[in-house]
């Protein structure tokens, strides 16, 4: 071998433990794994070093079951000739952590970033399940830049309860309108939530778990078929290893994070997000995992390239199925396929397979039609996000996806000014001032009432909170009216199926318009134009902007204080200021 191809094949961990410079060095480095038995010629035999970036713990049941998955990824990665390293990364449950998992996004970000970076790992397997652990993952891949490839823990098995599927979230959001309409006892509402969770694995529904790992495949992340494969099925484990030994294979090929994650990827994901009926939380984490990948995604990329694509997944909220069936019917393949023949997907993006998108959506058609549709017969049209822009807010987006025929009737259909909607505004600051008043017949909510929230964003929660899809007040569930239009700053889990007008940015807490909308404000909502204003004078507002922004909690942790001083608002994903500069890292070795 040449010096040159010596040079060339030289991995990045042999500078810690292979490094004729520093024998002092090496020798510590190589110490201490000695401790479970590994060797000094296996670390120094120039195979590569892969990292099983562990995501599930106790903390974390939602990946829990990537303890176990771990066994088959290192038998790939040892059958392809590397060395797995496993390490745990930070947890991030979304049911569990206050004040919201959403603030400990970054921080998992931040946490990994210093893994990959500063310890002597070649490529990672990025394991990946609930809401956020999934970008978290896929954002320091792209800082660091070490080959990566994402392994998703996949879904609970389907939920039942009385024959009927049940699914994770929305059963709960359902049951919530239920109970409050006097339809269910608490007995029956646990009992439905608890029987929506039968099995290992994360959400069952198109919630944020389900849409995110679906995001990492449609980006060309992970294996063909890789997110939506049960939690329990043997599929899961076989794509563990398929997974390990592909990891290995990436290092020797080269193939990084910015080989894959450009443009043309993200705008496949935010079609696919569409096509699925997917989170709005995809927003916020697309938006965040292209700007750590160095890519232009502008907010209007929602509106341009996602509103028009139609659903195709009849998956819970949008639809009626839960997981398991969407992976039998072929799941994001099969999407993709949809989208593909339809001239809607560029093909040509490359993936972590080595193929093409295009070569590896070969054969994908579904057979079952029922729970995926064919493009020219979708579950319904135009079902991305609505772009929302007005003097409440820059951009809010709204999930067209859920938005009911009978919300469609009774908001959007008013003869001779259809799409436009005029309602009176009743306004909360954060979740605790809704659940105290929102039974207050004081409040006069009817029909025509506009719930606002604020308080709820990246600064004011702080991390922005799922509250925006607040359910209406009893009396109105009693006569039927399931939902209003809600407006927020904050966001709202992937699992529920409310129409709600939420991401807004900037926040109340950074001075957005929210801060000044009063209780009796008319708010007009334009659905055709995509506008959302207060009508209310420029001097009234000037005269509210004296009394300044609304109140919002101190910070209550170190993190909390570090994380507002750095955060951008969700229409930019929320990310850490100035860290996307920081791309491409481990192309200099760190220093000694
Ligand atoms: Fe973890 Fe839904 S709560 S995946
Ligand atoms: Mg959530």
């Amino acid at each position: 071998m040449s010096d040159e191809s010596k040079a060339n094949r030289r991995l990045r961990s042999q500078d810690w433990f292979d490094n004729p410079d520093h024998l002092d060095l090496t020798a510590l480095y190589l110490e201490r794994f000695m401790n479970y038995g590994t060797t000094p010629e296996e670390l120094r035999s120039g195979k590569p070093i892969i990292g099983i970036a562990q995501s599930g713990s106790d903390l974390n049941p939602c990946n829990r079951h990537h303890l176990d998955l771990a066994k088959r990824i290192r038998d790939g990665i040892r059958d392809a000739g590397g060395i797995p390293i496993e390490f745990p990364t930070h947890p991030l449950f979304e049911n569990c952590k206050r004040p919201t998992a959403a603030l400990d996004r970054n921080l998992a970000y931040l946490g990994l970033v210093e893994i990959l970076y500063g310890y002597p790992l070649d490529g990672v397997v990025l394991t990946t399940g609930c809401d956020k652990t999934t970008p978290s993952a896929l954002m320091a891949a792209s800082t660091v830049d070490i080959p990566a490839i994402v392994f998703s823990g996949g879904p609970m098995l389907d939920g039942w309860h009385d024959g009927d599927l049940v699914g994770s979230g929305t059963v709960i959001w359902r049951s919530r309108r239920k109970y409050a309409a006097g339809e269910i006892d608490r007995e029956e509402f646990l009992e439905a939530a608890l029987e929506s969770a039968p099995s290992v694995g994360h959400c069952n529904t198109m919630g944020t778990a389900s849409t995110m790992n679906a995001m990492a495949e449609a980006l060309g992340m992970s294996l063909t078929g890789c997110a939506a494969i049960p939690a329990a099925y043997r599929a899961r484990g076989q794509m563990a290893y398929r997974t390990g030994r592909r990891a290995v294979e990436l290092v020797l090929q080269k193939i990084r994070p910015s080989d894959i994650l450009t443009r043309a990827a993200f705008l496949n994901a935010i079609k696919v997000n569409s096509a699925i009926g997917g989170s709005t939380n995809a927003q916020p984490h697309l938006m965040a995992m292209a700007k750590h990948a160095g890519v232009e995604l502008h907010p209007d990329d929602w509106q341009v390239h996602g509103f028009d694509i139609p659903l195709l997944a009849n998956v819970q909220p949008a639809g009626a199925y839960l997981g398991e069936r969407f992976h039998r019917a072929g799941g994001v393949p099969a999407i993709m396929w949809e989208l593909l023949q339809a001239g809607k997907l560029d093909g040509n993006c490359p993936t972590v397979t080595g193929r093409t998108m295009a070569e590896n959506l070969e054969g994908r058609e579904s057979d079952d039609r029922e729970v995926i549709k064919p493009y020219a017969e979708p579950m319904r049209e135009r079902a991305g996000f609505l772009v929302l822009k007005g003097n409440l807010f820059d951009f809010a987006i709204m999930k067209m996806s859920v938005v009911s025929e009978d919300f469609r009737r009774r908001y959007l259909s008013d003869p001779g000014n259809e799409g436009v909607f005029d309602g009176k505004a009743v306004v909360f600051d954060g979740s605790e001032d809704y659940h105290k008043r929102i039974n207050d017949p004081a409040l006069e909510i009817d029909e025509r009432t506009i719930l606002v929230i604020r308080g709820a964003g990246p600064l004011g929660w702080p991390g922005s909170a799922e509250v925006v899809n607040m359910q209406p007040p009893d009396h109105l569930l009693k006569r039927g009216i399931m939902s209003l239009p809600t407006i927020g700053d904050g966001r709202q889990s992937g699992t529920a199926d409310s129409p709600s007008i939420l991401n807004a940015s900037p926040e109340s807490a950074a001075g957005g318009g929210l801060a000044w909308v009063r209780s009796g404000d008319t708010i007009r909502i334009d659905f055709n134009q995509g506008r959302c204003d207060m009508l209310v004078d420029d001097t009234e507002i000037a005269r509210r902007k004296a009394e300044g922004i609304p109140k919002v909690p101190a910070d209550a942790t170190p993190w909390q204080m570090i994380y507002r001083q750095t955060v951008t608002q969700l229409a930019d994903g929320a990310t850490i200021k100035g860290a996307e500069k920081f791309r491409g890292i481990s192309k200099t070795p760190p220093r000694h």
